[in-house]
């Protein structure tokens, strides 16, 4: 039983962020990696699509950028996006290296002129995205998964789950470097403090905000929440992104459809088998995002339906089986034979664009803290961010992070003892039904009031509704002992209120942003990112 940890590098979270930054810095450092469920569980897990890079001589650098600047409709920084995407056929070598295995083009199915089969996905004007079939998610956590089970420099503590960082500031002490976090350890039921010389948020998006989603349960935002917290701006919450195709079941709980169906053809169809996407985009299909979901959900608005239909099978069952194995046999397990019939889809949330701001190296506005992966905001997406550029992001900005750790770190004195975890105000909940009242009522009224079209009225009604559930969930966390039920439900709160702050303070449409009262884009003055901070209040207690 421990009561300090001490590390030279805490990671909180292990997705492909995380991961590859703690596989990195095992050779130079001492590292400690959080994660709140199994290892493995986290979006990175079920990304299907694949990683977007120029890898097709037909392609170029040029092209990628473009595309990621349109999609992001304004608000990408131009030196990011240039970094990134140049930095991606580095990226894709240093996951072959590790082992994953992308598939390869077979003179069958030749894709382009790369030795790998490169999918096209929407707002790309190529083919580049390199896949492990329908699964490259599974195929990249896995492989850095047994990387760092076997590293001995990486000490891996599975089920905690953070719930606040500490702060030199919160403890009152002069400065206000991070020291570590605060830690809830669900197996034996009791915080633990994990100081460390350098903390890093790799906590992932906040889906779970949203009733229907394509994340798992592990992405309620709390990395966000905890910057928040402690000071750090957070821009763009408003960008959040929802996928067009999530598999429209009773028993299919967020399950995606990736997009790489429409790159090999499907179409979009109503019941009666009619197309409508060129009434929306020229581009059809293979438009962005935010394009293809607004008019999916336009029309089952307008028809009043339940779903809308993605129509592959123009492509026979050897086609889909060779490219699409865990979607064919996914909706084959639910009588739904997509060589046959067209699959029944709905939009759901799916990717937080918005986040803790980070400069080129993944450092937040506080010092020793660093963010990368989906919790950050560091400039890719803007307002919308294109297919398969995030796993991209998460590599691409671990190695940045871990050339900058690896620089500082020999400079940096441990922290001293930190002050223990305080329980003496607190006793055990007697009224665990308003933690789950809360959680589904802040998903019902963000997916009714805050969704893919919003009104100003009905952001000031979740405004009002968000308001109340804070301070009912604040005066319950100062009165009751920490579960992870309520960790994450304290920081769902904070998250949806910045997606709805956000929300209001943008008037005008752009990217995935979309009110019907400010239905046209603002090209002169709203062409900035939308960001909050918190007001710090002096000498809180450590604990509260
Ligand atoms: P995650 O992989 O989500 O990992 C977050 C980690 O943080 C988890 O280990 C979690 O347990 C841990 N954690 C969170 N909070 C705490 C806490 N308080 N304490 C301790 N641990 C914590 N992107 C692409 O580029 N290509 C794709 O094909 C693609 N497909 C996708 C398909 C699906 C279904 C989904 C949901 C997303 C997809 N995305 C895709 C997006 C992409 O998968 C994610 O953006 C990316 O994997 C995020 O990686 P990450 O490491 O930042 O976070
Ligand atoms: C998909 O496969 O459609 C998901 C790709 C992504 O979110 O980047």
């Amino acid at each position: 039983m421990h009561d300090q940890y001490l590390h030279d590098v805490l990671i909180i979270g292990s997705g492909a962020a995380g991961l590859s930054l703690a596989l990195k810095l095992a050779d130079f450092a001492k590292v400690a990696v959080l994660s709140k469920e199994n290892l493995a569980e986290g979006a990175t897990f079920y990304a299907q699509g694949g990683v977007s890079a120029v890898l097709d001589e037909a392609d170029s650098f040029e092209s990628h950028i473009e595309d990621t600047l349109i999609a992001g409709a304004g608000l990408c920084n131009p030196e990011v996006v240039k970094r990134v995407v140049n930095n991606g056929i580095n990226s894709i070598n240093w996951l072959v290296n590790l082992g994953v295995d992308f598939t390869r083009t077979d003179d069958k199915d030749p894709s382009g002129n790369s030795p790998y089969h490169l999918h096209q996905e929407g707002g790309h004007s190529h083919r580049r995205i390199i896949h492990a079939a329908d699964a490259t998610g599974k195929a990249i956590e896995t492989k850095l998964e047994a990387k760092v089970r076997a590293n001995k420099n990486i000490d891996l503590y599975e089920h905690h789950i953070a719930v606040d960082l500490i702060t030199e500031d919160k403890l009152s002490r002069l400065g206000n470097r991070c020291l570590g976090a605060y830690v809830f350890n669900q197996d034996e039921n009791r915080v633990e403090v994990f100081r460390a010389k350098i903390t890093v948020l790799a906590t992932g998006g906040a889906g779970k905000a949203y009733l229907y989603t394509s994340n798992p349960d592990a992405c309620t935002g709390d990395g966000i929440a905890m910057a928040w917290r402690i000071g750090c701006r957070i821009a763009n919450m408003e960008f959040i992104q929802f996928h067009p195709t999530c598999l429209f079941h009773p028993q299919a709980k967020s399950f995606l459809v990736s997009e790489a169906l429409r790159g090999e053809g499907a179409k979009l169809i109503l019941k009666n088998g009619q197309r409508f996407m060129s009434q929306y985009d020229s581009r059809e299909e293979l438009a962005p995002r935010d394009i293809v979901a607004r008019a999916i959900d336009n029309e089952m608005k307008r028809l009043g339906l339940d779903c809308v239909y993605l129509d592959i099978t123009h492509h026979d069952a050897e086609f889909l089986k060779h490219h699409f194995p865990n979607i064919y046999q996914r909706c084959l397990s639910l009588d739904l034979d997509i060589s046959r019939e067209p699959i029944p889809i709905v939009p759901a949330a799916h990717y937080t664009c918005g986040g803790v701001i980070i400069d080129e190296h993944g450092q937040t506005d506080v010092k020793g803290l660093y963010a990368i992966g989906e919790v950050s905001c560091s400039g890719l997406h803007g307002a919308n961010r294109m297919a398969s550029n995030s796993l991209l992001e998460c590599v691409v900005y671990a190695h940045s992070a871990f050339e900058h750790i690896c620089l500082h770190l020999p400079n940096i004195a441990p922290p001293a003892e930190l002050p223990p975890w305080d329980e003496s105000r607190v006793t055990d909940s007697d009224e665990e039904v308003v933690v789950t009242h809360n959680w589904e009522e802040i998903r019902r009224f963000m997916w009714d009031y805050v969704g893919i079209v919003r009104t100003t009225k009905r952001l000031q009604r979740a405004q009002h509704r968000i308001r109340l559930l804070q301070s009912e969930i604040t005066e319950y966390y100062g009165n009751f002992r920490v579960s992870k039920d309520l960790i994450e439900l304290r920081n769902l709160a904070v998250v949806a209120s910045l997606i709805i702050e956000s929300a209001l303070s943008r008037k005008e449409s752009r990217g995935l942003h979309y009110s019907a009262d400010f239905p046209v884009t603002d090209v002169n003055e709203q062409a900035t990112n939308t960001v909050l901070q918190k007001i710090q209040k002096k000498n809180g207690n450590a604990a509260a």
